[in-house]
């Protein structure tokens, strides 16, 4: 018998029991929905609905359910339908009839999205933690690699020469927007759906505002209605958690790169690699690659609670059991591929010659010869075309374009460009990625990942 039984003459369809039940899963909320219940009853009590003596036996029998779940004795009924249901039972079972008052005023509909806001509230700081040890350990390796040099490339062709350390620094600006995403959600979904019951609210004298403090939201609802069907929460947490993907993606594409024969740029320490059940040589980068591959299920997952939610007239519908799913999903993988990320930085060889010996391509320094042109007054396109026009003599002739500036009766003046590094240093204008600019980045980054952690602890 389920809890809303004294309606109906007939017990649900196995069928339907397997479609609906949600224990399976939702009993992951048992913490967050008891955070809700507790805070629940003391507004009931504040209301006059609940007696001292009555308060303190649902709170003792809520501790104990909370108990039981944290040290694995909490035995699932076959009639619990839902983790809601299923502490209630068990609160009823302990307290006896005054469990009966529990769900006064209440609504599952209300319960559930109170519950899932409290457990997306903590989600989102968890993610964000793990989204700042990635941004540590990224921030670590630039640390110990100040002088490793590599090509900036634009379409994957040789562009200029970067610090190693700005371009991984790249990164960890991304990922202090990811973080700076999950907080914005974060503050927006502290609106407490509490009181507003199945979709009309109560006759009973409940104050929604108060649980709303117990519960530590900004305030209550406005709106009934749209208390107990918005989920945009759950939608906004699920891009937070797909563009944190999307960047551990294009980390995990550049680590698979960085790692082959073919660029040479960088070795994952074994513990990070698999090989390969045939052929005895390979070394495959299956960290990088899984953080690559496990990106479709994030996006997955945020397209389907958007598909799920456009059709859905006012107010709760029973699809909307359908956003718990996705949300434990995102939030398991993204924990799972930043930590992973974050460990495989730590455990990587920079292999600094390789990435020096391929930014010192002597074709980069083009754009330096053109730019001392122009220092000394030339237009730009001019200088552009005079440059241009000599890559390609020495392209077609088989040639250094070196060889072809020191025999040019008026570029020969700047053939130091072509000493090792040099370009490199030239690149100085702010933000750039020479050594000079990116002492200026470095503090910014550092401000930033400091009021990043200030504001993941709620400060
Ligand atoms: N398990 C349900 C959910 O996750 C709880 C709400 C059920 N409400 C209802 N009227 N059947 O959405």
């Amino acid at each position: 018998m389920t809890l809303w039984g004294g309606r109906f003459d007939a017990s649900m369809d196995e069928t339907l029991w397997n479609l609906s039940e949600s224990y399976s899963f939702d009993r992951a909320l048992y913490r967050h929905d008891i955070i809700g219940s507790k805070a629940h009853i003391e507004g009931l009590h504040k209301s006059g609905l609940l007696t001292g003596s009555e308060l303190g036996v649902l709170t003792e029998a809520l501790d104990t359910v909370a108990g039981e779940f944290a040290n694995g004795t909490f035995e699932r009924r076959s009639s619990d339908e839902d983790i809601h249901m299923a502490i209630e039972r068990r609160v009823t079972e302990i307290a006896g009839s005054v469990g009966g008052k529990l769900h006064t005023g209440r609504s599952r509909n209300d319960q559930v999205a109170t519950t899932l806001r409290l457990f997306t509230r903590d989600a989102l700081t968890d993610a964000a933690e793990t989204v700042l040890a990635l941004v540590q350990s990224l921030r670590d390796l630039a640390d110990n690699h100040p002088a490793s040099y590599l090509p900036g490339y634009t379409h994957l062709q040789r562009a200029q020469p970067v610090l190693l350390s700005h371009h991984l620094q790249a990164h960890c600006f991304a990922l202090l927007r990811d973080i700076d995403r999950a907080m914005d959600a974060r503050h927006r979904l502290l609106i407490s759906p509490l009181g507003a019951g199945a979709v009309a609210g109560s006759s009973l004298p409940l104050d929604p505002h108060y649980t709303a403090t117990q519960l530590g939201f900004r305030r209550a609802f406005a709106n009934s209605m749209d208390a107990t069907s918005d989920r945009d929460f759950v939608a906004e947490a699920l891009f937070v958690f797909a563009m944190m993907g999307v960047h551990f993606s294009r980390l995990g594409e550049e680590l698979v790169l960085w790692t082959t024969s073919e660029f040479g740029f960088a070795s994952l320490d074994d513990r990070f690699t698999t090989g390969s059940s045939m052929l005895p040589q390979k070394k495959n980068s299956d960290v990088a690659e899984l953080a690559r591959g496990k990106t479709g299920r994030l996006v997955g997952n945020l397209t389907g609670l958007l598909t799920m939610l456009k059709g859905l007239p006012l107010a709760y519908n029973r699809d909307l059991q359908e956003d718990k799913e996705p949300l434990f999903d995102s939030l398991r993988t993204v924990t799972l591929v930043g930590r992973a990320l974050a460990a495989a930085y730590g455990s990587l060889t920079i292999h600094s010659d390789t990435m020096a010996r391929a930014a010192d391509d002597e074709l980069l320094v083009a754009i330096d010869i053109a730019e001392e042109l122009v220092a000394n007054g030339h237009p730009f396109r001019e200088a552009h075309e005079t440059v241009g026009s000599l890559v390609g003599q020495a392209v077609r002739e088989g040639v250094t374009l070196e060889s072809l500036v020191r025999e040019h009766p008026t570029l020969k003046q700047y053939a130091g460009l072509f000493a090792p590094g040099e370009s490199l240093a030239r690149r100085r204008s702010p933000g750039a990625s020479g050594p000079s600019a990116y002492r200026v980045q470095g503090y910014q980054l550092a401000g930033d990942v400091d009021a990043a952690e200030r504001r993941v602890r709620g400060e």
